[in-house]
């Protein structure tokens, strides 16, 4: 039930900081230790390669995991659209192993590729929101997300909660292949927790940005580098699907190569900077930008943060900062939906799981 909320998306915007903490107690142990069941980090230890296949903002949580996977795990990671995927299978590694991420697990496309994968006898580990789905059932391992029931089409807390799992899923199998975290992520999730919760109470602050950016444009841009490039399609797709605004995400450094030819004056760019080590660099993509007319704003990450910046998000794991930038793009997306009569529950021409090919 959606209670006081006016509608679904909102309420499980705000639910972000629970599902959160409920994560973490429901994967650790007794003694406060993260850990995720033996049979599937062996699993997964054993893999020379993971494929993580999924579809739109799953997909999304998948680039985001695949870094974390890469840099605490030192284990290569790709990550597939699934329904490229069926149709053009890599050459796959000696022993891989495959991630379906679904908040649903009843995505078709990701089953055509988990059909295909369990003919060819590779293991497939589903993380996904619902137990006993079909993707859970098939899988030979499933890691739950534990969000409760998402009822608004757009995805939101799911994609926090599959971030949650995926970065459990980093630490616990760096742990296992001998790799010593210069971090303790309990604590780091209790931060992000924390942070989502003071975003949460930026509704106002963020209505506020979604009406100066967003209220009469017909096209709009995200940009940014690594993880924030990653949040910025998502922060695309969030308000492409419920607003209908043409926006798309891109990485800062493929502007000039094409896309900067559509920037007009007025165009509002939203740039993402969270990562220390981009962050000039996304900031000299906002000047060229700038320079061509488009009407700026910056979200960063407080101790990056400068003057010209329209939102800043609290410091948490530059690993982790997905989960808390997205927050801002989810509310800014909602507001725009709002501002323009759009049905925000409930967008045209989709469904909340996609079970045709
Ligand atoms: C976007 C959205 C979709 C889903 C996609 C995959 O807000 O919800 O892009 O993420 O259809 O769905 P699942 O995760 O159920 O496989």
């Amino acid at each position: 039930e959606k209670g006081t909320y006016p509608h679904y998306m909102l309420k499980e915007i705000d639910e972000q900081p629970l599902v959160i903490r409920k994560l973490i107690q429901k994967y650790q142990n007794e003694n406060g230790e993260l850990v995720i069941d033996e049979d599937i980090i062996n699993a997964v230890k054993q893999a020379d390669r993971l494929y993580i296949v999924a579809a739109g903002t799953s997909y999304h949580a998948g680039l985001v995991g695949a870094q974390m996977i890469e840099k605490l795990a030192k284990v290569p990671v790709e990550v597939h659209v699934a329904s490229e995927f069926n149709y053009n299978m890599p050459i796959l590694s000696e022993k891989p192993l495959f991630i379906f991420i679904s908040q649903s697990g009843e995505t078709a496309d990701s089953r055509a590729v988990l059909v295909q994968v369990k003919e060819l006898g590779h293991p497939a580990l589903t993380v996904t929101n619902v137990q006993g789905s079909t993707l859970s059932r098939e899988a030979d391992y499933t890691l739950l997300l534990h969000a409760g029931p998402e009822i608004a089409v757009a995805s939101t807390k799911a994609y926090t909660a599959q971030l949650g799992v995926l970065s459990i899923l980093a630490a616990v199998l760096a742990e296992a292949k001998g790799h010593t975290l210069e971090f303790d992520l309990v604590q780091d999730l209790g931060i992000v927790a924390n942070a989502m919760e003071v975003l949460c109470n930026a509704k106002e602050e963020l209505e506020d940005i979604a009406r100066k950016f967003l209220s009469t444009t017909r096209n709009c841009f995200f940009i940014g580098r690594t993880m924030d490039y990653y949040v910025g399609l998502e922060g695309a797709l969030k308000l492409k699907e419920i607003s209908y605004i043409q926006a798309e995400g891109f990485a800062g450094g493929e502007l000039k190569h094409g896309t900067i030819a559509l920037i007009e004056d007025g165009t509002p760019v939203i740039a993402i900077s969270t990562q220390e080590q981009v962050d000039l660099s996304i900031r000299g993509n906002v000047k060229e930008v700038v320079a061509r007319g488009a009407n700026p704003c910056i979200i960063s990450m407080k101790g990056l943060e400068t003057e010209e910046d329209s939102f800043v998000v609290p410091t948490v794991n530059e690993l982790l900062s997905p989960l808390v930038s997205v927050i801002p793009l989810q509310l800014i997306s909602y507001y725009a939906a709002l501002h323009r009569d759009c049905d925000v529950d409930k967008p045209r021409n989709l469904a909340k799981s996609v079970t045709v090919e």
